[in-house]
């Protein structure tokens, strides 16, 4: 059979192509996440995914190749003919394994179990066969069937129908690895999982089931219930209050908390020291609007601390600006007016209410303006 010659094809791809046309187009980058993951893959599961590829395998080919075959009863010929051939294995095995991120896994397990696969083939069988049983279980001898655990599949110890008292998990349950030991979830302790860990409280109890559920997160040590109240203890950062149970300390209400540059913000539980915004001296909060004093170079306007030089300056400089842009429009209207007076008389019209409405726009914005606009009839300028 050439499936070993193909496989080989695989291999030299996978392992050789592949990787130096990738290390050809960009440096390779090796995530390590990836290596430890692919490690935490354990033989029994990386057989399920082969087992499920394979299944997927045989519903892809299920329903034949109709190449050729121009009558009806030629292309039935064909199909059954095909539905037992080698031709579909190889058709199988080519599409195995290329999915999710455990196929290199998956691989090496679907070139494990090709021999019994072979054997499987040939004995015409059943296409329902339970596979994982026949090739995980049975042959590769990777799994055990569900509640048994351990090189020779011993049970579970306990009842089946409620393992570790339906709070965890026997260890290798289904696998041929663990002691079948409970591995409890979360919460729950105990040979059976049948006890609270410290931190839970038993929230609920019956005959057959027990729910262990999380203390308030104001407590240390142990709790009745789960409220704030129901705590043993109180953890660091919460006192203690008759009333009302753990309570959280604002440790921000001590004003030495932190140093002179920073402001205090309390969380639950503990507290936080930031750093002052630059234009301030001390502060009560973040930005230039939150300080106590402003920092040496600025002063106080309206909420802000605002740089003192910067503000000065810049609002000069656009008013000298300002003031020789009309200065230069004046001195063209004047070179243009006894040129012709008609066209000077509109550029000059042009001129004067561009500044006026420059000013306008000035004094709105509260920058200091050539002329208090306020004043002026602007209709009266327009008609002169
Ligand atoms: C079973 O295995 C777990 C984890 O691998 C280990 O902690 C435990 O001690 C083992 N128990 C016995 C009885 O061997």
């Amino acid at each position: 059979m050439g499936s070993s010659g193909k496989n080989m094809l695989n291999i030299i791809i996978t392992f050789v192509i592949l990787p130096l046309a990738i290390a050809n187009r960009q440096p390779p980058i090796v995530d390590p996440g990836i290596l430890t993951q692919s490690k935490s893959l354990g033989e029994c599961q990386a057989c399920k995914l082969f087992v499920e590829s394979f299944k997927k395998g045989l519903e892809r080919t299920s329903r034949g190749k109709y190449e050729g075959g121009d009558a009806a009863w030629e292309e039935e010929k064909l199909k059954l003919s095909y539905k037992r051939s080698e031709i579909r294995l190889i058709d199988i095995q080519e599409g195995i394994c290329k999915e999710g991120k455990y196929s290199l896994q998956c691989h090496h397990m679907a070139e494990k179990a090709e021999e019994f696969i072979e054997t499987w083939w040939a004995q015409d069988p059943d296409e329902n066969t339970d596979l994982l049983q026949y090739i995980c279980i049975d042959n590769l001898k990777v799994c055990c069937p569900q509640h048994h655990y351990g090189k020779d599949c011993t049970p579970c110890p306990g009842d089946h129908e409620n393992l570790c008292s339906g709070n965890g998990k026997c260890r290798g349950d289904g696998t041929r690895k663990g002691n079948g030991t409970c591995l409890c979830d979360p919460g729950y302790t105990g040979e059976n999982c049948d006890q609270c860990m410290t931190g839970y409280y038993l929230s609920y109890k019956d005959d057959t089931k027990m729910l262990c559920s999380a203390c308030h997160r104001s407590c240390m040590g142990g709790c009745r219930a789960g409220s704030q109240k129901d705590c043993v203890a109180c953890k660091a950062g919460f006192a203690f209050d008759s009333d009302e149970g753990c309570l959280d300390i604002n440790e921000c209400d001590d004003v030495n908390k932190c140093t002179k540059n920073q402001f205090c913000m309390n969380s639950i539980g503990s507290f936080t020291c930031m750093t002052c915004d630059k234009s301030c001296d001390t502060c009560h909060g973040d930005g230039p609007d939150m300080c106590r004093k402003c920092a040496k170079g600025y002063i106080k306007k309206g909420e802000f601390c605002i740089a003192e030089r910067e503000d000065e300056d810049q609002s000069e400089k656009l008013t000298t600006t300002r003031y020789l842009t009309y200065l230069g429009l004046l001195i063209a209207t004047g070179i243009l007016l006894p040129r012709s007076a008609s066209l000077g008389s509109i550029v000059g019209a042009m001129v004067l209410s561009y500044i006026v409405g420059a000013e306008y726009y000035c004094m709105i914005n509260g920058h200091m303006g050539l002329v208090d606009l306020k004043n002026y009839d602007l209709s009266q300028i327009f008609q002169t």
